[in-house]
């Protein structure tokens, strides 16, 4: 995250894996809808509906909070306790990781391999689980290589994790990006299963912070009840402005999809392009994870950066240091450019390694 922070700002930047932010412009707002304070205790009941409607559930199963950064911290450590085990696949977002150890868990981790294209393998879930795990914990889509779960396969886990005692986590906030491709949200598959998610990566709107899990009500509860410890009052104006913004999610998503359509043509191309690269071609996702067949990585992302004035992510970042991360949700025209400068860093690596 400090990496993310200080160091990912560059002329092309493809480390960013949401897509572009969408402008207070954009939006139809009335100086008159917004105030500064409101009645927001548990949820500000209009938010609280807006949520239940985008999800599908009734609003008792959703704590609203502050991105899918707290919604995650809060679903840990309402069903975690220094010493629980928890099983966490490998490679994943880092974070995740952090707030685990934070809350002082024994971490576990279940391989999802680039010869699988990352596809979540419930047998090595069944292989790694123990007694002791208390939750087990996926991305779907997987962030780093936007690799799809299906409902077959995300219940498969869930049995899983039933029959050792253990819950199952699943981080959907790229989920929105498979388009129709989407299965339904692991929140329709039982009372075992917890989501978080939020409306940073699919829509652009990640200042708003509106994020949220959704669990069954008693645990929903304790997380409402945990959340009070980190910020018993919500910042009411942007719960105005994400009530405002599920009002206009249909055009925002119809936006995204188009540029997200053009841009991935334009990365198939560029991968196309490159034998050393190697990555699937998938047809969603805002975010894609080559491996780097010849050369160092690290060396690649300082090249790109220092003459290109280029950014992607390494994949050190993700415990995959021959991998790196590339996101494709920025603007058509820059995406382009930088994929140009990353193969002209790549040509560079390979004439100096020749
Ligand atoms: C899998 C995953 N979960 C959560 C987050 C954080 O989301 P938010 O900005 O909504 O807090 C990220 C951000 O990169 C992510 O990749």
């Amino acid at each position: 995250m400090p990496w993310a922070k200080l160091h990912s700002h560059a002329r092309y930047n493809l480390a960013t894996s949401g897509v572009a932010h969408w402008k207070l412009r954009d939006l139809p707002i009335r100086m008159e809808d917004l105030e500064i304070s409101g009645p927001s205790y548990y949820g500000y009941e209009p938010l609280q509906k807006a949520l239940a409607a985008h999800c599908g559930v009734p609003a008792e199963r959703i704590v609203a909070a502050t991105g899918t950064s707290m919604a995650n911290y809060l679903a840990l450590a309402a069903t975690l306790k220094p010493g629980d085990e928890v099983l966490i696949e490998h490679p994943t977002y880092e974070l995740i990781v952090a707030a685990a150890r934070h809350i002082g868990a024994g971490i576990r981790r279940f391989p999802r391999t680039h010869e699988s294209g990352f596809a979540l393998d419930p047998a090595a879930v069944e292989r790694e689980i123990t007694a002791r795990t208390r939750l087990v914990v996926i991305t779907n889509l997987h962030n780093p290589s936007s690799a799809l779960a299906d409902e077959v396969t995300v219940r498969a886990v869930g049995e899983i994790a039933r029959r050792a005692g253990a819950r199952v986590m699943v981080d959907e906030v790229y989920l929105d990006a498979a388009f129709e491709c989407a299965p339904r949200s692991a929140a329709h598959l039982g009372d075992h299963f917890i989501v978080t998610s939020s409306l940073t990566k699919v829509y652009g709107l990640s200042g708003l912070r509106c994020g949220w899990i959704i669990a069954e009500p008693g645990l929903a509860t304790a997380m409402w009840r945990m959340n009070d410890l980190f910020g018993s009052i919500p910042a009411h104006t942007a719960e105005l402005l994400s009530v405002i913004a599920f009002g206009e999610l249909e055009r925002i998503r119809r936006h995204v999809r188009a540029r997200l359509d053009t841009n991935r043509a334009t990365l198939h191309r560029f991968l196309d392009s490159r034998a050393d690269l190697d990555a699937p071609r998938l047809p969603f996702g805002t975010i894609v994870f080559p491996k780097l067949m010849r050369g160092s990585v690290d060396q690649l992302c300082e090249l790109l950066r220092a003459k290109y004035d280029t950014t992607a992510v390494p994949g050190k970042y993700f415990e995959m240091p021959d991998h790196f991360r590339i996101g494709i949700g920025g603007d058509p025209e820059p995406l382009e450019e930088g994929l140009r400068r990353l193969g002209a860093a790549l040509d560079d690596m390979m004439e100096a390694q020749s």
